[in-house]
């Protein structure tokens, strides 16, 4: 199979690939998070192609996206009062709500389950597309399973290309971190996974909004309890991801810049992800340590929107180690490091 990438700006771009889905076809679309690889939710064979192209497990649904709010009863049961809160403040927008599904979604999108989750996402080449299939979208984040989540076409196609039907190419996303997303089926409302939409942006509405201890360690399934081994690090295939952590930032540095001097001795090459703030403190590590800015950490936005895109592009090249620094877990922070984490095999506290 070829996949033919369609520029969205080009006339009729749309429409052609809302025709691709309207026969059953899969095709990845910018979302103003990540690429999605969408099938109309509700023909249960083109959910399945998107669970076989990612090589996704079975047993983890999808997120239905919207055009708007006035989608939500084909999919959902009923709208809870703390739902009309956050839809009327944060969509469209990085939010994924679970609620109670609708009869007609089918099984597949849910695992099997009796919730749904839905967003309404803030990209009008989505909302084009949507509206142009008339139906919502079921879209899990258009990489194949393990690997970071795509913010440019040439990502999606690096994982897909031959697998799915299109590509959708609207440029770089904005945000490049996945959607917030929280359970209003319990009570009181979960955070399943740390996004982009901040925990302390969601409690201003929802004061007992619940953060999971081991929300960092979790993917909503398959995750590990605390206590238990760590889960199996992703994103990172050929090299091994080393976090060093702390509150006080030059001790982080001066580990890290240790810790490179010392792989790099014993033969290792390091992918080093350093700050603006902190690449000064590495520029002489030598030639087997290339060091590599994801941004200022005085603007967690930047780094979010440069670190599943760094983590490809030091994976391209071939390193045996791959070195990151913490963030402060506040904002944005916490999702960050809850992405380095699940990336981690090993975590330093310094
Ligand atoms: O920003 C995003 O959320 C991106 C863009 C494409 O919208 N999508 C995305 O989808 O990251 P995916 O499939 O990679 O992650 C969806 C997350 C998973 O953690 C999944 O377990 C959870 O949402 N999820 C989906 N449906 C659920 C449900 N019914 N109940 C609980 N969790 C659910
Ligand atoms: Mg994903």
């Amino acid at each position: 199979m070829r996949t033919p990438v369609f520029p969205a700006d080009r006339p009729g771009a749309v429409e052609q690939v809302a025709g691709i889905l309207q026969d059953g076809g899969i095709a990845a679309f910018p979302t103003e998070t990540v690429y999605g690889l969408g099938a109309d939710a509700f023909n249960p064979e083109a959910v399945a192609r998107v669970f076989a192209a990612k090589g996704r497990p079975s047993g983890k649904p999808l997120i239905l996206h919207l055009s708007g709010p006035e989608m939500l009863p084909q999919v959902v049961a009923d709208v809870p009062a703390a739902a009309r809160v956050l839809i009327e403040a944060f969509w469209p927008g990085p939010l994924t709500l679970v609620l109670k599904k609708a009869g007609g979604v089918p099984a597949i999108v849910t695992a099997g389950g009796v919730s749904v989750a839905v967003r309404c996402p803030a990209h009008p080449v989505a909302t084009a597309l949507i509206r142009a299939l008339g139906r919502p979208l079921a879209a899990p984040s258009a990489n194949r399973s393990g690997s970071p989540s795509p913010t440019t076409a040439g990502e999606v196609m690096e994982d897909l290309a031959g697998l799915i039907d299109a590509v959708l190419d609207g440029g770089p996303t904005g945000i490049g971190m996945e959607s917030t997303v929280v359970d209003l089926t319990v009570s009181p409302p979960t955070v399943l996974r740390l996004g982009a939409l901040s925990v302390e942006a969601l409690r201003r509405l929802l004061p007992d909004l619940r953060v999971p201890a081991d929300r960092r360690e979790s993917d909503a399934g398959g995750e590990a309890a605390p206590g238990q081994a760590a889960p199996t690090p992703r994103y990172v295939s050929g090299a091994r991801l080393v976090l060093v952590e702390g509150a006080d930032i030059e001790r982080v540095a001066v580990e890290v810049r240790r810790r490179a001097e010392r792989y790099a001795a014993g033969g290792s090459r390091v992918a080093l992800l350093a700050t603006a703030e902190t690449a000064g403190a590495y520029h002489d590590l030598g030639p087997a340590v290339t060091v590599v800015e994801v941004g200022a950490r005085r603007d967690l936005a930047g780094v979010a929107a440069a670190l599943f895109r760094t983590l490809r592009s030091v994976e391209r090249g071939g390193v045996q180690i791959i070195l990151a620094e913490g963030f402060p877990e506040e904002g944005l922070g916490a999702a960050i490091m809850d992405r380095l984490r699940r990336a981690a095999g090993e975590v330093v506290r310094t």
